[in-house]
């Protein structure tokens, strides 16, 4: 890992950061969602990280936001309020983190009543959510905007995350391997592998998520000079 320049501490005054954190939740009745188990640190941490390099914030969250960072906070539930919350925030933003767990399907139906037990089988019908980054690949703005998508694997994890860096239209992609109960998901510390269309950027060994939320940032900056 480098050491942080001295230019840092400042190195996104002026600038407009987006960051997504937590999993989304898709309704299935008045009590019950379909979600995961992204606790939204990662995401909370790249918010603090990015207002103390001076950007001006705007963290769209399924989760309690940090309370010691100046953010503009927008709380959202579903894959599809969260891509609403970015076509609002993105066009006069320079950088998306795109740290949110989205889900990739919802209930095709929601229930307006608490679904009631029965004795047989219960048969959820999915449908596929917007796949947010895609949208934003295509988008009049991404042009001016510098990506970064996080990918969460299991296997064949340098080979997916780089496919999703192609098909996505990322500037970087932050491999996190989900299968290790000792970092990504729910942990405070994480381990994960940068990557571009190129190939391996840098390994950030295993350190505090806000650890390397700074070299996340730190990466950023020196890619956007
Ligand atoms: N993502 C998105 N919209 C979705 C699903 C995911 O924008 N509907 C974003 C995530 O926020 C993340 C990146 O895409 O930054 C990769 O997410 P990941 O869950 O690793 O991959 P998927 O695209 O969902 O593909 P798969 O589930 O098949 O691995």
């Amino acid at each position: 890992m480098a050491a942080p320049s001295s230019n840092d501490e400042h190195g996104l005054a002026g600038r407009r950061v987006v960051v997504t954190a937590g999993g989304t939740r898709e309704p299935i009745d008045p009590v019950r969602y379909l979600g995961n188990r992204s606790s939204g640190k990662m995401g909370n941490a790249l918010a603090r990280a990015a207002a103390h390099a001076g950007a001006d914030v705007t963290l769209i969250t399924t989760v309690e936001p940090p309370r010691d960072a100046a953010v503009h906070v927008v709380r959202v539930e579903t894959a599809a309020s969260m891509a609403r919350a970015l076509e609002d925030a993105l066009p006069d933003a320079s950088v998306l983190l795109m740290a949110a767990a989205v889900a990739d399907y919802r209930p095709v139906r929601v229930s307006h009543d608490k679904i009631k037990k029965s004795a047989g089988a219960l048969i959820l019908e999915l449908e596929p959510t917007v796949d947010i980054l895609t949208s934003v690949r295509d988008a009049d703005y991404r042009g001016s905007l510098f990506v970064v998508g996080f990918a969460a694997e299991t296997s064949d994890l340098l080979a997916n995350a780089q496919k999703k860096v192609r098909e996505k239209g990322l500037d970087l992609i932050v491999l996190n391997d989900v299968s290790r109960g000792d970092i990504a998901m729910g942990s405070d510390a994480n381990e994960v592998t940068i990557i571009d269309g190129d190939g391996v950027v840098e390994e950030v060994h295993r350190a505090p998520k806000d650890e390397v939320a700074r070299e996340i940032l730190r990466l950023v900056m020196q890619r956007m000079r």
